[in-house]
């Protein structure tokens, strides 16, 4: 693998650490990624250097804190191909979706409309149309999947009709790491008029998502998986939409006037940014992104390609062990069991060897009620994963079978 591997872990201080005697394997990347320093140094100088509150303010600090936000907001603009109008930063893509759900689907979505998600959403692509749904009426459609993890696309065909009005699906599945042919799904979706919403949580870290190509409608996104600060993500929306929405929150920085007769609302992107701002957390995603993109987000997609081939190779000469989710395009995530073993056992025991790995439900219960599991064990990689860590996990987890078969 022609990669700058051992450059990259430089980048990387937490990966440098030993966990009960054993040096650190984190194969957790899917639920949040580890952070280089060129992000912890920005929030360090953040603090450091200039730390103030932003917009409005006339001093030194103040400015340059404004600066470097809205910075931060130009590179997710051009990382995305969006204009910096269409880029609003919220807490992540749970908000993301909600921020959709109440300001676009509270005035827009009527009794008896229809609104489809897929079997294998997150609960966060799940819960809030199921309350639009609760608040207005609405019905909500959900494509069924195959038993390899891929999504029926006649099925999904056939549930669009002009009662459905929003479409909202992952990019990538964070349980089965399943790659959707969204480009196809959101043109036939247009064609019945509904708009489209992007769960792109598991896609930012891995791959290039331009929303011009993609044609989609809204894409949310958290800046803790894409190598940023916790508690910072993104809804783009194209503007069209964001002008007719209503806003989301109501307080300081979304208004252009206040007063008892009447308030107007400012201009796109701080309509939908009340309050102060996770300032430092959009600064570090500015930094993460440039990061990624020094790296090279084709060579990144291409080695984390081979890691996930690497692994689901190696992990399938364990006896008993069953791949959940075998889908031809695959992000870096393989889902497991291995016989009747719990996942949380496997994962209590591999922890005791130094690795980190996640197992349960993986915040997809409708999923895993399709498969009639109740969870499994997942180890999901990222561009500073090697194929020696796959070695030492997969050496681990045999030692693991052993003990608890
Ligand atoms: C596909 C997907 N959607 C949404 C989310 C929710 O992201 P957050 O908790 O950062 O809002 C996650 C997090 O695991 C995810 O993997």
């Amino acid at each position: 693998m022609n990669f700058a591997i051992n450059h990259i872990r430089s980048q990387f201080p937490i990966l440098h650490q030993q966990v009960n005697g054993k040096p650190l394997i984190y194969f957790d990347n899917a639920a949040t990624s580890q952070k280089p320093l060129a992000v912890i140094n920005a929030i360090k100088e953040y603090y450091e250097q200039y730390n103030s509150n932003i917009h409005r303010g006339a001093h030194h600090l103040a400015q340059l804190a404004t600066e470097k936000y809205e910075e931060a907001r130009k590179i997710v603009a051009s990382h995305i191909n969006a204009d910096e109008r269409e880029i609003n930063f919220v807490r992540g893509t749970t908000e993301a979706v909600n921020l959709v759900a109440t300001a676009y689907g509270r005035k827009f979505i009527k009794t008896g409309d229809e609104i489809i998600v897929s079997e294998m959403e997150h609960h966060s692509n799940i819960v809030p149309w199921q309350m639009l749904c609760e608040e207005k009426d609405a019905v909500l459609r959900v494509i069924p999947i195959t038993d390899s993890g891929e999504l029926i696309y006649e099925e999904y065909l056939k549930l669009l009709t002009e009662k459905t009005k929003i479409v909202s699906v992952a990019h990538t599945s964070n349980a089965l790491g399943t790659i959707h042919p969204i480009k196809e799904m959101i043109a036939a979706a247009h064609k019945v008029g509904a708009v489209v919403f992007i769960d792109g949580a598991q896609a930012l870290p891995h791959t290039k998502v331009d929303v011009k190509d993609l044609d989609c409608d809204f894409l949310g996104f958290s800046g803790h998986k894409v190598f940023a600060g916790t508690g910072i993500g993104v809804l783009y929306g194209k503007e069209k939409l964001l002008e007719a929405m209503n806003p989301y929150m109501g307080g300081g920085e979304m208004i252009k006037t206040v007063s008892f007769k009447g308030t107007t609302y400012n201009d796109l992107p701080y309509k939908f940014e009340a309050g102060t701002p996770h300032i430092e957390g959009g600064i570090s995603l500015g930094a993460a992104i440039n990061y990624i993109n020094e790296v090279g987000l084709d060579s990144i997609t291409a080695y984390e390609h081979k890691l996930l081939e690497y692994g689901t190779q190696q992990l399938s000469t364990i006896e008993g062990l069953q791949i959940i989710g075998t889908a031809k395009n695959k992000s870096s995530v393989i889902s497991f069991l291995v016989n009747n073993i719990h996942p949380y056992d496997i994962g209590v025991l591999l922890n005791e060897q130094g690795i980190a790995i996640r197992t349960g439900h993986h915040c997809c219960q409708p999923l895993m009620d399709r498969f009639g599991i109740e969870g499994t064990c997942r180890a999901s990689f990222a561009f500073y994963n090697t194929k020696e860590e796959i070695d030492g996990f997969v050496t681990a987890l045999r030692r693991v079978v052993a003990v608890l078969s």
